[in-house]
């Protein structure tokens, strides 16, 4: 019994305390100080729904399986701290807390990357401005709060720093400017103010630069043509002012340059056509005049043109139809065209998306000989009239397509919509003709979006089947009659359902309120009659409803958030009462009603 005791102290003593068999073979152990950085860090996130630090447990931060976490297998020091998650749109998966200032003291750390955990909030810590060797700093998409410290411009060796996808305001700080060697900088997705800070013209080796989607203000500096490296360059959504500086065409490596949505004025540069490397150029949204330039033609691998929304003037330059031999994407929208017609170029070429909104055309609607190529067209706000019903025969590949705001003038039977179709804006025609030749039972299942409100449109909505998969039915201002079937139930993915201005009449049915992801509801100016049913409640997802203008009556449903909907929701019924309207009239209106 003794000796049982005595081999079984033993095996506890050796396994607590592994004997040391040579000082090569053994890999070191975690170095305290770094376990205790790290733990300083776990103890900061309260909440871990990616389960990635439940196996921080143990002694051993280096050979004890700790998820992220990479030890320099000499020294036992940790060198890399890996905690990514892809950024989609599962918000269930996330990390809740702060940085922890002790991540500051992992002083051997050169890679640190904690990102896509969506609910890491509070400031990036002083503390990071100790990780001198780091060469890569990324925190993206968590929820990080306050400046930019300024502390970060002390990582000498850092080529890699990005903190986009976060809540960060103020100014970008100046000392930024002291890291030579980075080459992606990427703050997109915060809140910062203020222009580019002048020390940015040490960032010579930058090969991409994203400062999109900020509130950024001033010039753009001359000295960004001097990043002879950079390839991508980002800066849309920003509140950015003054012309592009024609030092930027000097930059014969850049492949993306996207300036969209910001105030930029002036001509674009007639020496664009020397960024030999550009395969997407967006300067969408700002108030660039006069006329494309000539050379634009000679950008042999850009592959997507978004010059929409500016003050661009006719005509368009010769030499593009015979260049831009990658084009695929091409958006002219709403500038101050005046085309007539599609030019041939863009009729004959093979493209995927054709964008001429606002483009004032007029007559027939196009022939496209490559017809097979297009996924996705916008053709809205011109003066088109004919030539709905053939239009999209050979579009084998369209998946999304917009011609709303036009004067086309058919029988929606005439038309044709191909399979794959997902999207379908035809909203503010003439169209006419029954909706049941649209949506009906044998509608493609991609079918998600149908907008034909503003119609002529007659006809009921036909019974639907289950085989559907809308989002968004838009049927409004038509001529539409007859009863909501219950079947509308079968549109289990239906998000936005608008009948309003019709002849609809009948009851709303009970069924409708199977529709739980439904955010947008409007039934007004119809002729609906009877009660709006209890049933509605169980749909959260309401964010809008109108029943206004019909012949509904009886008790508003009792509950969120239907009784604090404005009352103009309910407006110009024939008696209908209870929250948000005065109360019923006697104790059980629906029995009175019924009697
Ligand atoms: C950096 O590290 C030193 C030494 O460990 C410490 O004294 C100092 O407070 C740290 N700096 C910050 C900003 O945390
Ligand atoms: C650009 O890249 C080249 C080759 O990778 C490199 O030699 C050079 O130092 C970089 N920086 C600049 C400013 O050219
Ligand atoms: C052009 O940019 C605008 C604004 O960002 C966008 O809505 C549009 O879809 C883009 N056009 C194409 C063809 O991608
Ligand atoms: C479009 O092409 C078809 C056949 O190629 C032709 O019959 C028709 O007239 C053309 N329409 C227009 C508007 O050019
Ligand atoms: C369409 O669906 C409805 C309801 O499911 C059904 O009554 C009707 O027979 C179907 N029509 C066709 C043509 O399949």
């Amino acid at each position: 019994m003794q000796i049982l005791m005595w081999v079984l102290e033993l095996f506890l003593v050796l396994s607590l305390h592994p004997p040391i068999l040579s000082a090569e073979t053994a890999p070191p152990a975690c170095f305290e100080a770094d376990r205790v950085a790290l733990l300083g860090f776990k103890a900061r996130i309260f909440k871990d729904t990616t389960d990635i630090l439940s196996s921080w447990i143990g002694k051993d931060c280096c050979g004890g399986g700790w998820e992220g976490v990479e030890c320099d297998p000499q020294t036992g020091r940790v060198i890399r701290l890996i905690l990514q998650r892809p950024a989609d749109k599962d918000l269930s998966i996330l990390m809740k807390g702060t940085l922890s200032p002790s991540l500051g003291n992992l002083h051997f750390l050169e890679v640190m990357v904690i990102s896509g955990m969506k609910r890491i909030a509070g400031p990036i810590p002083e503390s990071f401005s100790n990780l001198t060797r780091l060469t890569q700093l990324i925190l993206e998409d968590n929820f990080l709060q306050g400046d930019i410290p300024a502390s970060l411009g002390h990582l000498p060796l850092l080529q890699t720093l990005s903190l986009s996808g976060n809540h960060l305001t103020g100014q970008i700080p100046p000392t930024l400017g002291n890291l030579r060697n980075l080459q992606q900088l990427s703050i997109a997705r915060n809140s910062l103010t203020g222009p580019f800070p002048n020390s940015f013209k040490n960032l010579i080796n930058l090969q991409s630069l994203d400062l999109g989607d900020n509130a950024l203000s001033g010039t753009l500096p001359e000295f960004l043509g001097q990043f002879r490296n950079l390839t991508y360059l980002v800066l849309s959504n920003n509140q950015l002012t003054g012309q592009i500086p024609i030092s930027l065409c000097s930059l014969i490596k850049l492949a993306e340059l996207s300036l969209g949505h910001n105030r930029l004025v002036g001509k674009i540069p007639s020496q664009i056509g020397n960024l030999e490397s550009l395969t997407i150029l967006s300067l969408d949204s700002n108030q660039f005049t006069g006329q494309i330039p000539e050379s634009i033609a000679q950008l042999h691998n850009l592959w997507n043109l978004n010059l929409s929304r500016n003050v661009l003037l006719d005509s368009l330059p010769n030499t593009i139809s015979q260049g831009l031999p990658s084009l695929l994407s091409i958006d002219l929208s709403y500038n101050n065209f005046n085309l007539g017609t599609v030019p041939q170029w863009i009729r004959n070429r093979e493209l995927s998306s054709v964008y001429l909104a606002g483009c004032k055309l007029r007559g027939t609607l196009p022939n496209f000989t490559r017809s097979d190529s297009l996924s996705s067209i916008d053709l809205s706000d011109n003066y088109f009239t004919d030539g709905i019903s053939n239009f999209f025969a050979k579009m084998t590949s369209l998946q999304q397509a917009k011609i709303s705001n036009n004067q086309l003038k058919s029988d929606v039977s005439a038309i044709r919509l191909p399979d794959g179709l997902s999207s379908i804006d035809l909203h503010s025609n003439q169209l006419y003709g029954p909706l049941s030749s649209i949506l009906n039972n044998k509608t493609s299942k991609f079918l998600e979006v149908i907008d034909v409100s503003n119609n002529q449109i007659s006809g009921s909505i036909p019974e639907l089947s289950s085989n559907l998969d809308l989002k968004v039915l838009n049927i409004a201002s038509n001529k539409i009659t007859g009863h909501i079937p219950s079947s509308i139930s079968n549109l289990a993915k239906l998000e936005r359902f608008d009948i309003s201005r019709n002849q609809i009449e009948g009851t709303i049915p009970t069924n409708l309120g199977l529709l739980l992801k439904l955010q947008w509801l409007d039934l007004s100016i119809n002729i609906l009659t009877g009660k709006i049913p209890d049933s509605l409640l169980g749909i959260e997802a309401l964010r809008h409803v109108s029943f206004r203008a019909n012949r509904l009556c009886g008790e508003i449903p009792q509950g969120r958030p239907f009784n604090i909907f404005p009352p103009v929701t309910y407006a110009h019924n024939l008696c209908l009462c209870g929250r948000p309207l005065p109360p019923c009239k006697g104790k059980n209106p629906e029995k009175m009603m019924g009697q």
